[in-house]
């Protein structure tokens, strides 16, 4: 476990490098990243470089012990990269190409812009081959895949549909191009989605088509830098940092040949009434990419703001309490963004751990209470988290989703994290998996919206299922076949025969609530609703009003050794939770009763044990009694109960 901050020399006067490493190394900080936004620093006119900033600044942590992430500068291309070829800049959708005034906007497909990657890549692999302090490479930063529309891409996406298509008249079958006179007649008809319209207004399967090749190009992109940097640094870990964006790239995908996952975290600092806010969510997700340990490069430090008003600040308690919460579901390093708040550029609002003032204040001092109690805590590393359940993710269905809106207020991360939210409530760890991963292991596996058909996935939760694994299928699932087509089928089709019922009608309901009655209790859900016509299964719950008022909302069937639940509506939190129970008690799992709200539990073990680390995710305090024992938590603190032997 290690903390770090991200550091940016090149925005400070050189009399305070020295100073700011000093107070870093005194601090505890292991690990500093530097260099993503600097390329116009490393090389101002093109063919002339100059490293020896950078230099000085590795020198200056070296001498402390300190070791480096280094990042490929990529993100930004200097001014006169753009200037003598404007081709490598993005085309947006209205057929215009970018300015090149703030960040990013560059075409991961642009021949000049891989040319002059190279370039950069290949200097600093020659300039810091040797350099002995570095942790670990960044390549670029937060790179997503927005719609570039350029000719280059639309050149590259034509290639694309003729290596998966074969010919014209499959593209013309797999798009249902008869509607709308859509037939491509010719290879050059085809088209990035340029004019404007809402996205919403185009062909869903062409768009989706759309949506994959430009992640596949960010993919491709970056695998196009980790064999560049491979080629110099053949022992040094290799990764790239996400985060949750309108325009993300297929994480499953991304994080693929790259040595470890690494996400940017930004809890929020003012806790929302309702709605699932928790971290935790995110922290899971990131953990399942690889199925194994991550990085956060960038952690929350303080208010933020620039190009949105500013928020409340960090309250007292979160700054230490969301990096242990990481630390907890399985990040290996945490640091944080940043060092210093910038006091020039377009985030001089965005606020580190220490103010403009550069006085370190009531952050710093938890930032540095963080950095002692992490290195009490280095037995996490030998502990590993353990989870019996499992919930399904999907890139396909978010894009499906994005493309066409399907009823007001639903989204497709959303029934995920109502379920991360209700195991998590009884205390439960849950992985978040691709939905093409090997489900062995689980007992439970909540697969919500399985909406584009991934024929992979319909056979392994039919097969987990068979085996006698418990399967809980939610609304909107079977929904599409593999090109994004509605079926001529009932649904939940790929499903119907594990869910043991079908979709009679259903309704879109957007942000009403529907009531539903179960086990003599009412509950609620939203924005959807199932009408469900039974087969073989059970009803467990009927809505409770509206013209489908007693007919079955929520369902449970036998299906060869297992259990398959489906909910026809999505569920507020009380009814995911009562499912949740269900399967729990179901698969006798072990699970905590009465964990006040907001209180999350991870468990972990190692050969020494297991310890359960209780975090409270609020700005309340709270008391408690747990594992025999009364628990006291401040706003934000963690603690960990623990060392009990494994039985
Ligand atoms: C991240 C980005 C950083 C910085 C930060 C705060 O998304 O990687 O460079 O912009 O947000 O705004």
């Amino acid at each position: 476990m290690k903390i770090g901050v991200d550091y940016y020399p090149e925005h400070w006067d050189e009399a305070l490098w020295e100073q700011d490493a000093d107070l870093m190394k005194r601090s505890g900080v292991e690990l500093v990243r530097m260099a993503e936004f600097a390329w116009s620093v490393m090389e101002p006119q093109e063919g002339e470089y100059d490293f020896s900033w950078l230099d000085k600044a590795l020198a200056l942590f070296q001498e402390r012990e300190i070791q480096v992430i280094l990042c490929t500068p990529t993100n930004c291309p200097p001014l006169w990269l753009y200037e003598k070829y404007p081709e490598a800049l993005q085309v947006g959708r209205d057929g215009k190409r970018m300015k090149p005034a703030v960040r990013g906007h560059r075409c991961y497909n642009s021949p000049v812009y891989r040319r002059y990657t190279e370039k950069i890549v290949r200097k600093m692999g020659e300039h810091y081959r040797n350099a002995t302090n570095v942790a670990a490479w960044q390549i670029d930063n937060e790179v997503d895949s927005p719609y570039c529309c350029c000719e280059v891409c639309a050149g590259k996406f034509r290639e694309w549909l003729k290596e998966k298509y074969g010919s014209l008249e499959a593209v013309n079958k797999a798009y249902h191009n008869e509607v709308w006179s859509g037939s491509y007649s010719g290879w050059q008809q085809i088209y990035p989605p340029l004019g404007g319209w809402p996205i919403t207004q185009y062909n869903p399967a062409y768009m989706l088509d759309y949506q994959r090749f430009m992640s596949e190009s960010t993919v491709e992109y970056v695998q196009f830098q980790l064999r560049l940097l491979r080629e110099y640094f053949p022992r040094i870990p290799i990764t790239t940092n996400t985060y949750f964006s309108g325009s993300m790239t297929d994480f499953y995908d991304l994080f693929e040949e790259l040595d470890f996952c690494s996400y940017d975290n930004y809890p929020t600092t003012v806790l929302p009434e309702e709605g699932y806010y928790s971290h935790a969510f995110h922290l899971d997700l990131i953990r399942g990419v690889k199925r194994k340990k991550f990085w956060i490069m960038e952690q929350l430090s303080g208010a933020t703001g620039c190009w949105m008003k500013m928020g409340p600040t960090v309250r007292p308690g979160m700054l230490k309490g969301y990096a242990l919460q990481a630390f907890a579901h399985g990040a290996e390093a945490v640091l944080h963004f940043r060092f210093r708040t910038a006091v020039g550029g377009a985030e001089m609002f965005w606020h580190g751990l220490i103010d403009h003032s550069n006085v370190p204040g009531r952050r710093y001092a938890e930032f540095e209470d963080l950095c002692r109690t992490v290195q009490g805590l280095s037995y996490i590393d030998k502990t590993r988290i353990n989870a019996k359940v499992a919930l399904l993710c999907g890139f396909d269905s978010e894009y499906a989703f994005k493309l066409q809106l399907q009823t007001e207020g639903i989204y497709y991360f959303e029934q995920m994290q109502a379920f991360h939210n209700a195991f998590s409530h009884y205390g439960v760890n849950v992985d978040i998996i691709s939905q093409e991963e090997e489900l062995e292991g689980y007992r439970i596996v909540v697969a919500p919206t399985m909406y584009v058909r991934s024929q992979k996935a319909v056979e392994q939760l039919h097969r987990f299922a068979r085996e006698g694994g418990i399967v809980l299928l939610t609304a909107r699932s079977g929904v599409k076949d593999e090109n994004n087509n509605c079926i001529m089928q009932p649904l939940p089709r790929d499903y119907r025969d594990m869910t043991g019922c079908w979709v009679e009608e259903y309704d879109a309901i957007g942000n009403r609530k529907i009531m539903v009655e179960m086990d003599g209790e009412n509950y609620q859900g939203t924005h959807w609703c199932d009408i469900l016509h039974l087969e073989s299964a059970e009803a467990l719950g009927v809505y409770g009003e509206d013209f489908y008022a007693g007919k079955p909302a929520a369902t449970r069937n036998a299906y060869g050794k297992g259990t398959v639940y489906y909910i026809g509506t999505v569920g507020l939190p009380a009814l995911c939770r009562k499912l949740a129970e269900q399967t729990l008690q179901l698969a006798e799992l072990p699970y905590y009763k009465d964990i006040p709200e907001r209180v999350e539990i991870t468990v972990r073990e190692g050969e020494e044990g297991c310890f359960i680390f209780v975090f409270n995710n609020d700005d309340a305090e709270k008391d408690f009694l747990f594992e025999g024992g009364r628990i006291k938590l401040k706003p934000f603190e963690m603690k960990v109960v623990g060392g009990k032997q494994n039985e």
